[in-house]
């Protein structure tokens, strides 16, 4: 279909989700991690040669919030519900629970569901699990327990989400019970999806759980991928957009999947304004217009939280340093270029990754959402200003001194 034709029928409104846990119309730049997941799931599936299910890690899944964690998830629910082994999913909000083992019991084992494990006369003794099931299904249920009535006799995922939100307590024993129903050969898969402070909430249950598990981070989209978060989901509806125009949307959503999502809402308004089918410079240029409010109020939100941890400063200073030294920068300069401006540098380094304000990669340090760091220098006066030139500085003088030990070797 021509664009000329498309400009004739509208493209849904509805068709970019920006909000949490909303589907995206395409999953973006994600087949790495995509990959990994249909691995477990296809290690669940099969049978080794004596007949054993073969039990995968526990997955962790972690990052800052709106990169989509959850998208991804909900993505392999989809795609266990295709397998024709018939998984049985179950996801829980670890938020539900706030911490409380009785509650995470209640969330994985819901009273409809012990009922009819009972009416089945299921239970985890049956199934082998040397664990068995209270006699009715109001009685208290431990954690251990709820989770041994779900792996019956197909694949069973179960996906926590927000599990940061989990308490040391309660993940404690949700992970210690699923090590032991792994050992026993209940073919369980756990995704545990949570902000960077995932980490701490399993550290604080136990140090290995953390180690033992298979670990996602996800960041942004990168460059490559990014683009077709806007052009698949456009083109279904025989619309499309001009470089330029891919360009503008690029620099604006800088690879964050939320952004990407909200800038295609306005994207597709002005679209259908124009009667067009092809996004042009100007119809895009309309589109970050729309755009830049609700990102201003996203900016807002969190730049208050950046202020409540007293990290304005430091993260002005480090966004500085990341942009003076380009591609790379090390978690040691970033340190360096914050120091000055906070008493407990390493406690405020933590805090800005745990917030996913600043996010640590293998090739370094980058800013979780760039335009907020973008935002906060230019709405924190002159001392956040003040402190990203310095930071820069710092960042422009140790690229040079790596560019000439480069050359000195
Ligand atoms: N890979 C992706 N491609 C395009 N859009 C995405 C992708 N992942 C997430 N989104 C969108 O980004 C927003 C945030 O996603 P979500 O899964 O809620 O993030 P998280 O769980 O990490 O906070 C949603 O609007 C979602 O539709
Ligand atoms: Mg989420």
């Amino acid at each position: 279909m021509s664009s000329h034709q498309a400009s004739r029928r509208p493209i849904p409104g509805a068709l970019f989700r920006p909000g949490e846990g909303a589907r995206p119309p395409f999953l973006a730049g994600r087949a790495a991690e995509q990959r990994i997941l249909a691995d477990a799931a296809a290690e669940l599936d099969g049978k080794d040669e004596r007949g054993r299910a073969n039990i995968p890690q526990n997955i962790i899944l972690y990052g800052p919030r709106g990169n989509g964690k959850t998208a991804l998830t909900l993505w392999l629910q989809d795609f266990t519900a295709d397998k024709p082994r018939g998984w049985m999913p179950v996801r829980i909000n670890a938020g539900d629970c706030g911490g409380d083992p009785d509650a995470l019991a209640r969330l994985l084992a819901p009273e409809p569901w012990r009922k009819r494990v009972m009416e089945r006369g299921w239970s985890a003794s049956v199934l082998g699990f040397g664990l068995s099931l209270p006699a009715r299904p109001d009685d208290g249920w431990s954690v251990a327990q709820a989770l041994a009535s779900r792996p019956a006799s197909v694949p069973s995922l179960v996906i926590i989400d927000e599990a940061h939100m989990l308490g040391a307590r309660a993940s404690r024993l949700l992970l210690n019970a699923s090590h032991e129903l792994r050992g026993a050969g209940a073919p369980l898969l756990l995704v545990l999806a949570g902000t960077p402070e995932l980490e701490d909430t399993l550290r604080s249950a136990e140090a290995s759980h953390w180690e033992r598990g298979h670990k996602i981070p996800l960041g942004r989209l990168d460059a490559e991928s990014a683009p077709s978060a806007l052009l698949e989901p456009l083109k279904k509806h025989g619309a499309s957009m001009t470089e330029d125009a891919l360009d503008i949307a690029m620099r604006e959503t800088l690879g964050y999947p939320f952004f990407l999502q909200l800038f295609g809402r306005h994207l597709v308004e002005a679209m259908n304004e124009a009667r067009s089918g092809q996004a042009d410079k100007a119809i895009t240029e309309r589109a970050a217009k729309a755009f830049h409010p609700d990102q201003g109020d996203f900016c807002k939100g969190r730049r208050s939280e950046l202020r409540i941890i007293g990290g304005t400063l430091p993260a002005a200073a480090a966004w500085g340093a990341i942009r003076g030294f380009g591609e790379g920068a090390s978690c040691d300069l970033v340190l360096a270029a914050m120091e000055p401006h906070c008493d407990d540098v390493h406690d405020i380094w933590h805090r800005l990754q745990r917030s996913g304000m600043l996010w640590e990669k293998a090739e370094g340090v980058e800013a979780g959402i760039p335009s907020l760091l973008d935002s906060t220098v230019r709405s924190a006066g002159p001392s956040a200003d003040a402190a990203y030139q310095a930071g820069f500085a710092i960042g422009r003088e140790w690229a040079q001194w790596r560019a000439a030990s480069a050359g000195a070797e």
